[in-house]
C-alpha cells in the first residue's frame, strides 16, 4: 500500500494522518479478529471442523480472537488519540509514528503466531510466553518512547499552557511506562497461576474497582479531545466529586470472600447507576464536531445498557444463575463490543475531524450496532437455558443450534461493518483528497 509521504502534507492533514494510520491499523486487527470469531463461532457449531484445522483447532484461535480485539482494536485508536494529547502527530516527530504503530502490529502478529502454535500462559489477556512476552512490551515502550520525545520537544512551545496540564502529561508519562514491565511480569505463571485459589470471586469493591478506573477514563478523554463549554463547568465538578465519593466507598467495601448476597455488596455496586443521568451531562459540557454525533449518542447508549444490565448480573440468584455460561460472553461483548468499541470510534471520529465519515456511513452503523445487540441477546438465553442445564452448550439441540447459526448469521454482519470501515480507512491514507470530496456524500 503506497501511503502518502507526511512533508508533503499541510499541518492539520499532517495530524489527521498519523490518527488516520492509527485507525487502520486498529481497523485492520479488527477485521482480522472478527473473521477468527466468525470461525471459532462455526467451530462451535460444528466441532468436527476442527479435525481439518490440524493443531490449530478452537483452543488457539479463542486465545488470537480475544487478545487481537484487546490488543489490536481496542488498543491502538488509543495511540491515535496519544498521539495527539503528546503532540507527536506534529511536525516531523509526525514521521515516527506510522513506524510506531508497524512495530505494535508487528508484536501482535508475533504474539498471534505464538499462540497459534500452542505456547501459552494460560492467563487471559495475558498469554504472552517466549520471544512474545518481550516484543509487546517492547513495542509498547517504543510507543512510549516517541510520546516522552513528543513532549520534551514541546515543552517550551507549551509555555502558554497551565501547569496542571503539564503535571497530568507527566504522570501520564509514568503510568503509562508501567503497564508493559506490569505485562511482562503479570504474564508469568509463576507469579500467580491461571486459576488463582487466592482470589475470592467477584465482589461488590472488586466489581466497583474496575468499573470506576472506566468511569475515570470517561471523564480524563474529552479533556485531551475538546474544550470545555464554558457556562457548564458544575456539572464537570459534580462528576469528579461523585467519582471521589465512591472511590471511598470502594476503600471502605470487604473484600475477598465477602458474598455478593450481601446487601452492602450489591448496594454500592448499585451507587454506579448515577452515572446514568451523569455521564451525558457530563459529555454535553464539552464541544464535539457535528460528525460525532451518530457515535457519542451510541456510546451513552451502550454505556447505559452496560451499567444496568452489569448490576442486575451482580444480584444474588442473577449471577448464580449466569456463572460460567453464555450469558457472560454476552455481558463481555455487549462492554467490548458496544460500549468500548462505540466509545473507540466516537474518539476516532473526533480525532479524525472531516475524515470521521469513515464511521458515518448509515449502513455500517446500524449493522454493527443491531448485530451486537442481536449477539447479547442471543447468548443472554443461550446462557439462561445453560442455567438450568449445564449441558445445552455442549449437546447438540435445536434450540442451542439455532442460537449458534444466528449468532454466526449476527457475527457475519459485525465482520462486514467492519470490512466496509476498513476499505474506507485505506482510501482515506491513499488518497486524503478524496476524503474530503467524501465527506458530502457520507449518511450521517
Ligand atoms: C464478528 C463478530 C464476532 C464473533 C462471531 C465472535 C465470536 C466469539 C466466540 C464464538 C467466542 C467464544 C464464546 C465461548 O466461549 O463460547 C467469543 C469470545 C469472546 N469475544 Fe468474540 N466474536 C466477535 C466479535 C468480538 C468483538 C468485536 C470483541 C471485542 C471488541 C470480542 C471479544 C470477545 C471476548 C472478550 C470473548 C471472551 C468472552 C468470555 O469468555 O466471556 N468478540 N467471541
Ligand atoms: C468496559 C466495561 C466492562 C468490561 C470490558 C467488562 C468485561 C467483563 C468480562 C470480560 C467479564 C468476565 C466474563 C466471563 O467470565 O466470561 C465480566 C464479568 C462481570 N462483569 Fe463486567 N465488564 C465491564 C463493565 C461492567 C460493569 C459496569 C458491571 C456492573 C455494573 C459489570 C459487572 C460484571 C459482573 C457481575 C461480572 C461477573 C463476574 C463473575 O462472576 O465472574 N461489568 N465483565
Amino acid at each position: 500500500m503506497s501511503l502518502p509521504k507526511t512533508e508533503a502534507l499541510a499541518p492539520s492533514r499532517i495530524s489527521a494522518s498519523a490518527v488516520a494510520a492509527a485507525a487502520w491499523h486498529s481497523l485492520f486487527w479488527l477485521v482480522v479478529a472478527n473473521a477468527i470469531g466468525v470461525l471459532i463461532s462455526l467451530l462451535l457449531l460444528f466441532p468436527s471442523l476442527n479435525r481439518l484445522l490440524g493443531e490449530w483447532t478452537y483452543g488457539r484461535w479463542i486465545m488470537v480472537h480475544m487478545n487481537l480485539e484487546l490488543f489490536g482494536w481496542s488498543s491502538l485508536p488509543m495511540a491515535g488519540f496519544l498521539f495527539k494529547v503528546y503532540g507527536a502527530d506534529r511536525e516531523q516527530l509526525a514521521q515516527w509514528c506510522r513506524p510506531v504503530l508497524w512495530v505494535w502490529s508487528a508484536a501482535l502478529a508475533v504474539g498471534s503466531l505464538s499462540w497459534l502454535s500452542g505456547h501459552s500462559s494460560g492467563k487471559l489477556f495475558l498469554d504472552w510466553t517466549g520471544y512474545a512476552r518481550v516484543v509487546f512490551p517492547l513495542a509498547m515502550i517504543a510507543l512510549w518512547g516517541l510520546l516522552a520525545i513528543s513532549f520534551r520537544r514541546g515543552w517550551n512551545r507549551a509555555a502558554k499552557r497551565s501547569l496542571a496540564s503539564r503535571c497530568a502529561k507527566i504522570v501520564g508519562l509514568v503510568l503509562l511506562l508501567a503497564v508493559p514491565f506490569a505485562i511482562y511480569i503479570a504474564s508469568s505463571p509463576n507469579l500467580y497461576p491461571p486459576v488463582n485459589p487466592s482470589t475470592g470471586g467477584p465482589t461488590g469493591a472488586s466489581q466497583l474497582e474496575s468499573s470506576l478506573m472506566v468511569v475515570a477514563i470517561l471523564l480524563l478523554l474529552p479533556f485531551g479531545l475538546t474544550q470545555r463549554k464554558a457556562a457548564r463547568s458544575v456539572r464537570i465538578r459534580a462528576s469528579w466529586i461523585l467519582l471521589a465519593a465512591e472511590g471511598l466507598l470502594c476503600l471502605g467495601l470487604g473484600r475477598a470472600d465477602i458474598s455478593h448476597h450481601r446487601p452492602a455488596q450489591f448496594l454500592s455496586l448499585g451507587s454506579l447507576l448515577l452515572w446514568l443521568p451523569l455521564t451525558p451531562a457530563y459529555y454535553a459540557a464539552f464541544a464535539w464536531r457535528p460528525e460525532t454525533r451518530l457515535w457519542r449518542n451510541a456510546f451513552l447508549c451502550w454505556w447505559s445498557a452496560l451499567l444496568v444490565t452489569g448490576w442486575v448480573l451482580f444480584l444474588p440468584g442473577i449471577l448464580d444463575h449466569f456463572k460460567f455460561t453464555d450469558g457472560l460472553v454476552g455481558h463481555s461483548l455487549l462492554a467490548m463490543a458496544g460500549f468500548v468499541s462505540s466509545l473507540l470510534i466516537f474518539v476516532m471520529v473526533q480525532l479524525l475531524g472531516e475524515d470521521g465519515w469513515i464511521f458515518n456511513r448509515a449502513r455500517s452503523f446500524y449493522a454493527w450496532n443491531l448485530a451486537v445487540v442481536g449477539y447479547v441477546v442471543l447468548m443472554s438465553v443461550a446462557g439462561w437455558r445453560e442455567g438450568f442445564d449445564p449441558t445445552f452448550t455442549i449437546v447438540p439441540g435445536v434450540a442451542r443450534e439455532v442460537l449458534y447459526v444466528l449468532r454466526f448469521a449476527v457475527g457475519s454482519a459485525m465482520l462486514a461493518s467492519s470490512l466496509d470501515w476498513l476499505v474506507d480507512a485505506t482510501t482515506l491514507l491513499r488518497e486524503p483528497a478524496v476524503s474530503k470530496s467524501s465527506t458530502q456524500e457520507a449518511a450521517a
